[in-house]
């Protein structure tokens, strides 16, 4: 776990920047694969922000998690184009099937669930996106097979 001085240095690093909180965000979230708890106290102080602001940040920037992630993250698109073509009902059942919610890890720790707002593959809806590989056309079978193959 990071230490409170880890946190600081890196929130050092950032403090001197114009419009630092995204800067130390994306900093901590890399060094630690999270936004820690420990650190929003730190980092709420460092900019004179409250608490609040903060967690009000990083839950609007789909990007940040609280949590750390499983081994693998699966998102699924949840833009337009891909809902048109049954991206919701692709999403409400891969949730339903692994008894979470979004940015939930399954008990295994092999994948962790997000949404995502259009990966560039509207004209191949659904569109999903495991680790860094982008996959289109995505149907429950489909789904299944990528979540298998993660490990869920
Ligand atoms: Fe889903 Fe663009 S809307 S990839």
């Amino acid at each position: 776990a990071p230490t409170d001085e880890d946190l600081r240095a890196l929130i050092d690093d950032h403090v001197g920047l114009e419009g630092p909180l995204l800067p130390i965000l994306h900093a901590v979230q890399k060094a630690f694969g999270h936004i820690p708890g420990a650190a929003i106290p730190l980092i709420a102080d460092a900019l004179n922000i409250t608490r609040a602001e903060l967690h009000g940040v990083i839950s609007f920037y789909h990007d940040f998690r609280e949590a750390p992630a499983g081994r693998h993250v699966v998102k699924i698109c949840r833009a337009e184009a891909c809902q048109a073509m049954g991206g919701d009902v692709l999403a409400e059942e891969t949730l339903k099937k692994l008894g979470l919610d979004w940015h939930g890890t399954t008990v295994n720790g092999a994948v962790t669930v997000e949404p995502v707002y259009c990966l560039g593959l509207c004209a191949c809806g659904p569109a999903a996106m495991v680790d860094d590989r982008v996959v289109g056309r995505v149907d429950g079978a489909r789904m299944d097979a990528l979540l298998k193959e993660a490990g869920a």
